[in-house]
């Protein structure tokens, strides 16, 4: 691994994303080299350069850079003429994700649910799964959560609490109401209470919703975890009221929490489930509703898109699943990396000045700065040192590990070495952490 890479500098390399490239851009700012090639954990730039990936697609690499087992299949499959497009018509890839979808991961956990394939992306999913809980419960209402992060198309970004996105909208966002997240309003207060009281009451001002949408972590809001108790009565609230609940796995799904679907540890059954990013397991666009049977509702056709069902990346999928999730030892794996993170992180929480909450579960952990600028500055002395890492939160004040879930223990730990000296090396501009920083030392 390369370190104190420092060429950050703009170069004829890079003029055409500067000149022609829309203003949109984004993670290019942070890290503004040009990557040619990855695998497993790392990104390598065209000048050669090695960068440790703590970002891994924003959660849509969870077995890392072109997973060989998942290259062989996929290349296997290209160079054997295998279907690429095919609209939604039946073909021997879907089939076989299909099957193993049901066989490796439903089945196992006692699940019974349909498949609905939208349109590549994460937002496609929420899109259906509020369309499809509109249509059944006959009403226009969503309730959504503060810090809720599901996507930017106009329904989703209803959903979505943040105002950079909300603002970008371009319309009046409605038919979603927000309620406070678990840990909102502080540590110790039920915010379920809150949505069964405005829920029972007629005079509340809250339209009776057709779904409550909810991520088990919210990953894009800042890591925020929802205790299982507070899943649980989630639960509890929607099955009173006769409100569907829709979990959005999307970025902590698919083994990111230790477990393939994130809300296993609280032992709930959603309604509905949004899976993408790491579904396919290469970080080829693939999304999926799952949905309990009596709620399959639609009409043929009723909700379609051309891109339905990529069929390269049913193809990987289904070898992710194979591979990784068709015994326990995958999940063992990402127990006994999560325990390296966590306890490194929770030691630096204690020892450094500057971190108001270390939280996480699985391989997916955020350290929450008390300036949001602290948080930046740990994020450019990673990349210069050789790392790749992203901040989140409404601030942008938390520090977010997302590392493949195959990362090796070596590379694990390398890159918590770099997030050590890096944090060091940011703190160091901050007069205030001056004196607690010299004691650390
Ligand atoms: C929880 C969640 N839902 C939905 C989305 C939207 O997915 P996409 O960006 O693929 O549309 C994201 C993306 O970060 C997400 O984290």
């Amino acid at each position: 691994m390369s370190t104190n890479l420092t060429k950050t500098e703009p170069d004829s390399s890079r003029a055409i994303f500067e000149e022609s490239e829309s203003n949109v851009r984004g993670y290019c700012r942070s890290y503004p080299v040009v990557f040619t090639k990855a695998q497993g954990a790392t990104l390598t730039t065209e000048d050669g350069d090695e960068y440790l990936d703590f970002l891994a697609g924003a959660g849509s690499l969870n077995y890392g850079h072109n997973n060989w087992a998942l290259k062989d299949e996929l290349v296997d499959y290209i160079v054997r003429n295998g279907l690429t497009h095919g609209l939604d018509m039946h073909s021997a890839a879907k089939r076989r994700f299909m099957e193993a979808m049901r066989d490796h991961i439903l089945r196992p956990r006692e699940m019974n649910y349909k498949m609905q394939f939208t349109g590549p992306t994460g937002t496609n999913a929420v899109e259906a799964a509020f369309k499809l809980a509109r249509k059944v419960a006959g009403r226009t209402n969503i309730v959504s959560f503060t810090n809720g992060f599901h996507g930017v198309t106009l329904g989703s970004v209803a959903a979505t609490g943040n105002s950079h996105f909300r603002n970008a909208a371009g319309v009046p966002l409605g038919n979603v109401t927000f309620m406070p997240y678990d840990g909102y309003l502080g540590k110790g207060v039920d915010t379920t209470a809150y949505l069964d009281k405005a829920l029972s009451d007629g005079s509340s001002g809250l339209d009776k919703p057709a779904a409550v949408i909810v991520e088990t972590i919210q990953g894009e809001g800042g890591v925020n975890v929802a205790s299982n108790e507070w899943l649980r009565s989630l639960e509890r609230v929607c099955n009173k009221h006769g409100i569907l609940l829709i979990a959005d796995d999307i970025q902590v799904g698919c083994g990111r929490t230790g477990t393939f679907f994130s809300f296993e540890a609280a032992g709930i059954e959603p309604d509905i489930i949004t899976l993408s990013k790491s579904l396919s397991g290469y970080g080829l666009p693939l999304s999926l509703v799952l949905m309990k049977p009596k709620l399959d509702q639609w009409k043929p056709g009723e909700h379609n898109g051309t891109f339905r069902g990529n069929n390269m990346a049913f193809i990987t999928a289904a070898k992710a699943i194979e591979t990784f999730w068709s015994n326990r030892d995958f999940a063992r794996d990402i127990k006994r990396k999560s325990a390296i993170l966590s306890a490194q992180l929770e030691r630096m929480g204690e020892e450094y000045p500057g971190i108001a909450e270390v939280r996480g579960r699985g391989l997916v952990y955020g350290v929450e700065c008390e300036k949001p600028e602290v948080a930046a500055a740990i994020s450019a002395e990673a990349f210069k040192r050789g790392m790749i890492i992203e901040t989140s939160g409404a601030q942008d004040q938390v520090v977010k590990f997302l590392p493949p879930l195959t990362i090796e223990t070596n590379e694990l730990e390398r890159g918590l070495e770099i997030f050590e000296e890096s944090l060091q090396a940011a703190l160091a501009g901050f007069p205030e952490y001056a004196t607690e920083l010299k004691a650390v030392a």
